[in-house]
């Protein structure tokens, strides 16, 4: 491994992969090299258009805490999160459809019987109500609903010193016959954070930070494969133009007007946990 020149620098990379014992680290390491070197190939960066990648990435890194993960962010904003979730989310028709986690969800929310309001004393409220079923139509008694949203401000709990911690989170059980029913706020369009590196890259592509007004689930039962999805709100301005990739045609619903509220139907399906 000497003298090596741009035109066998790529081979003599991947041959150094021979002794790695591990199959899968071995695969992903060979395609990282391929495509990372045929990156450079194509791009041909300069010194210093390496090294504004190389900051990019330590700034990046520097954001990231327990609280705060930019690097998340940045694969949401690319794509790369919903690409992931859909080659893990392939389901039979009828089944709920995934959608992307987010990094603002925290488990430990309070659990709630069904008929449960996460806003009490505060509105305009939705109450939104439904079944969890299967495919074939059996209701799931017992599902988990775990539920998250920003409140009218735009900022999910951990964001917002104002707001008590799991506020308008809470996991909602349902009843025998696989119903349930909350109350929440009518959610509203945000911006995902832009103080960060993903901001700033946002602004460099000319693209706008905000997601359709959307309600966070992770809906489970015994027996059944879990979904992460969204509900968002039909009409909404950034339907078209989700800064995170997550919009589905199956995921829109519809707020009707009740009471001075809204109420939105909708029934989750889960499929059978694979054996
Ligand atoms: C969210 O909906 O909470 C979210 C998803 C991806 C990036 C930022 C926020
Ligand atoms: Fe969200």
């Amino acid at each position: 491994m000497r003298n090596l020149t741009e035109e066998n620098l790529t081979d003599a990379v991947l041959a150094s992969l021979a002794a790695c014992g591990d199959a899968r680290l071995k695969d992903v390491m060979t395609s990282l090299f391929r495509h990372l070197h045929a990156f450079v190939r194509e791009i041909e960066p300069t010194p210093e258009e390496w090294f504004a990648g190389i900051r990019f990435l330590t700034e990046t890194g520097k954001m990231c805490d327990d609280k705060r993960q930019e690097f998340i962010l940045l694969s949401d904003t690319w794509g790369v999160s919903m690409l992931v979730d859909a080659i893990n989310n392939r389901k039979q028709a009828g089944a709920t459809e995934s959608s992307v986690l987010g990094p603002f969800y925290v488990d430990g929310a309070p659990e709630k019987n069904t008929g449960a309001d996460l806003a009490p004393d505060e509105g305009p409220g939705v109450t939104v109500r439904g079944k969890v079923r299967t495919p074939d139509g059996r209701p799931l008694a017992n599902a988990t609903l775990d539920v998250w949203q920003t409140a009218p401000n735009g900022l999910y709990h951990m964001q917002d010193a104002g707001q008590d911690e799991y506020h308008l989170c809470g996991k909602v059980r349902t009843a025998a016959d696989g119903s349930y029913r909350f109350r929440t706020l009518k959610p509203v369009s945000y911006s995902i954070p832009t103080d960060g590196t993903v901001g700033k890259w946002l602004g460099w592509v000319g693209r706008h930070p905000y997601r359709p007004a959307h309600i966070h689930f992770i809906v489970s039962a015994p027996g059944c494969r879990p979904v992460v999805t969204q509900l968002f709100t039909e009409g909404d301005a950034y339907l078209e133009s989700d800064a995170v990739f997550a919009v589905k045609n199956s995921l829109v619903v519809k707020y009707e007007p009740a009471g001075g509220e809204w109420t939105v139907d909708h029934d989750f399906v889960l499929e059978p946990a694979v054996a």
